[in-house]
């Protein structure tokens, strides 16, 4: 049996063992004890938050963000009438954040019902959960929960007499899992399954090899909209947000050097260059290296510059792409970050030495002293520093809560036999949809294609205008 358990992503579980034991223990069928139990307004308990004394403080959260998310909101005015999603009933297990309230409550004006948990224990916002929990959605989340109560929130969304899911929307895969596993008549009445995460999108691509994936499911992390929006033009935004909040670092004439120069990368170099900052790039593929040339960025060594740069940023998702050899010839002050998605690009590992000293100067900012006095700034530890020290713009939330949405109505509306039980991308028909919601926030004009142009083109000229194979 073990065998064909698929180990979630969720970074607690570091062993198949301890996640066997989490699912099938009984403890998912009866209430942890800090658990709180809470009425609202209108007597509901069917919900499983902080404090629901916080909700207008939530509910003010959520109205900031909705006036940031204009193609959820245009959606929703669209097709509000439609009701696209009329008897939908939806398990969603996602960050709960005033975000993802509008996402929530959008879904629910197109007709769906929904019970949310969060896919991670330490993002939910209390105050935002409280405020859907009083707007009286059955939300089942609070940040800080540990694992038993992490399981026990996902469980009470699935298992309940009256309501009976037919979609999943999951980011990470561990909603689908646990049905999956715990609720097998239940996971094969699903009509679709909609993944958000690098992490989820690879576990359906494993159940779908293995043939154990029984219905339709929709890949939205590698739609074009998403892939841009939140590579290139967050982290454009995000990773100055980042280096001010933590160290207060003036920009103008700092020698920074970036490691990779791909989407996340392109985003970085693009917005330090603005800032007046010297940026050289590293990177390994020749056509990445003429790309950054052509943008006007020297591409370099890390060994050749490593002693003059006051900024180092890697951003590569790969490993070891900072060694303690490199970290050694720093120069004195120099600040060092990730923005990759893992946490291994600075072998950070190396620098837990006894000669080597630890200061944490704030929270996310520790200075590493070398013997002779040097110190350099590592931020967040070497992890993600844009997700752990800034904020994500609710705009670009926005794109992907949209695709989310229309991936949701698609498999939902779709004949019977469109999509087989298999991993799907969003139609690009819809990619370029998501993308034409947002225009109006810009006073954009789109020009149309003349009869002549589009039979030229051998468009047709709703769309869509590229190919799949089209690099954007
Ligand atoms: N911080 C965020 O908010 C955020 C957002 C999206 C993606 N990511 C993560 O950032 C990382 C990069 O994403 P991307 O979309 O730019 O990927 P990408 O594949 O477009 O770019 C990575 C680049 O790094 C280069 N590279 C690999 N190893 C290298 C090395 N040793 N030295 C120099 N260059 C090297 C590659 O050739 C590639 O061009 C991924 O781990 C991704 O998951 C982070």
């Amino acid at each position: 049996m073990a065998g064909n358990l698929i180990i979630p992503s969720f970074s607690l579980h570091s062993s198949l063992a301890a996640w066997i034991q989490l699912i099938s223990s009984s403890f998912l069928d009866k209430s942890s004890s800090s658990h709180h139990n809470y009425r609202n307004s209108k007597g509901s308990t069917d919900f499983c938050v902080r404090n629901i004394d916080h909700a207008a403080f939530g509910r003010r959260e959520i109205e900031i963000a909705e006036q940031e998310m204009p193609g959820l909101m245009a959606l929703k005015k669209r097709a509000a009438a439609d009701k696209p999603l009329l008897g939908a009933k939806i398990i969603g297990c996602t960050h709960i954040t005033a975000q993802t309230a509008v996402l929530i409550e959008t879904l629910v004006a197109l007709g769906a019902s929904v019970r949310w948990a969060a896919c991670n224990i330490y993002s939910t916002q209390n105050e935002v959960a409280a405020a859907l929990a009083e707007g009286g959605y059955p939300i089942f989340a609070w940040k800080g929960e540990n694992e038993e109560d992490f399981w026990w929130s996902i469980d009470k969304c699935i298992n309940n007499e009256h309501w009976q899911p037919n979609m999943i929307l999951d980011d990470g895969g561990d909603a689908t899992h646990l049905m999956l596993k715990k609720y097998p008549a239940m996971f094969s009445s699903i009509k679709g399954i909609v993944e958000e995460s690098v992490t989820g999108v690879h576990r359906l691509y494993q159940l779908s090899k293995s043939k154990k994936l029984t219905v339709p499911a929709m890949n939205v992390n590698d739609s074009v909209t998403k892939t841009k929006f939140d590579n290139l033009y967050s982290c454009r935004e995000s990773i100055l947000d980042a280096l001010k909040r933590t160290t207060d670092v003036m920009f103008g004439g700092k020698q920074v050097l970036i490691c990779g120069y791909g989407e996340v990368g392109k985003g970085c170099a693009q917005a330090l260059k603005g800032m007046g900052c010297v940026v050289m790039v590293t990177e390994i593929d020749p056509i990445c290296a003429l790309q950054a040339c052509m943008d006007g960025f020297r591409v370099v060594k890390l060994n050749e510059v490593v002693r003059q740069i006051d900024i180092l940023i890697t951003c590569t998702g790969n490993k070891n792409v900072v060694t303690r050899e490199h970290l050694d010839r720093l120069k004195n002050g120099c600040i060092v970050c990730n923005m990759g998605h893992s946490n291994t690009e600075i072998d950070v590992g190396s620098l837990r030495t006894q000669e080597l000293t630890w200061e944490k100067v704030r929270s996310q900012v520790d200075h590493i002293i070398w013997p002779d006095g040097k110190r350099i700034v590592l931020l967040a530890e070497g992890r993600l520093v844009n997700l752990s020290c800034s904020s994500v713009p609710s705009f670009v939330v926005s794109i992907t809560a949209s695709t989310q949405a229309l991936a949701l109505i698609e498999l939902y509306n779709a004949p019977a036999g469109r999509y087989k039980d298999d991993v799907y991308l969003l139609p690009k028909k819809m990619d370029e949809y998501v993308a034409s919601l947002h225009l109006p926030t810009f006073d954009a004009h789109l020009t149309e294609l003349t009869d002549e142009q589009a039979k030229y083109l051998g468009l047709n000229k709703a769309g869509p205008f590229k190919p799949n194979y089209y690099r954007y």
